[in-house]
């Protein structure tokens, strides 16, 4: 069976086109709410620009979840772990992916577009998308949002 309905934002910056376009198309095909952003082909853009817009959507309650894509993954979590609320996950293989959500609850999945064939990429999301929170992990999530307040 596969995940719910969802409203899904997906940027990238101007190295990971190709990925961000098959994960909308993936997403789309599989019945989500998909808003896309980020350059088309021949742009450029920064990381962080489609990391604040996604992560921002996520964190007002626009989107469900965000996904977000750059050559390594690095400078987009770094970028969207900034927007209270956001915790995004930087994953590489089906069990980080898994992990992501069954223990962080991660709201936004980050992955690297020079690193990882498109396929298995999208199905990443798919494995972080089917894949529920473990309630027994909501303390430590306390302890994030605690941090974040300043207290
Ligand atoms: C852009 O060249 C590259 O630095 C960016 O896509 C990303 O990998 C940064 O973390």
């Amino acid at each position: 069976m596969g995940a719910p309905p969802l409203r899904i934002w997906v940027g990238s910056d101007h190295a990971a086109i190709a990925l961000r376009q098959a994960i909308v198309r993936h997403l789309r095909s599989g019945g989500h709410s998909v808003d896309e952003v980020g350059p088309q082909a021949g742009e450029r853009s920064d990381y962080p620009d489609a990391a604040e817009a996604v992560a921002r959507a996520v964190a007002e309650g626009r989107a469900d979840r965000g996904v977000l894509v750059c050559g390594t993954g690095i400078g987009v979590s770094i970028a969207a772990n900034k927007v209270p609320g956001i915790r995004a996950a930087l994953v590489h293989d089906p069990v980080t992916a898994r992990l992501a959500a069954e223990h962080n609850d991660a709201q936004v999945l980050c992955m690297g577009g020079r690193l990882l064939a498109l396929e298995y990429a999208v199905d990443l999301v798919d494995v972080w998308l089917q894949t529920a929170f473990e309630a027994r992990h909501q303390a430590r999530l306390d302890k994030i949002t605690a941090l974040e307040a300043g207290s």
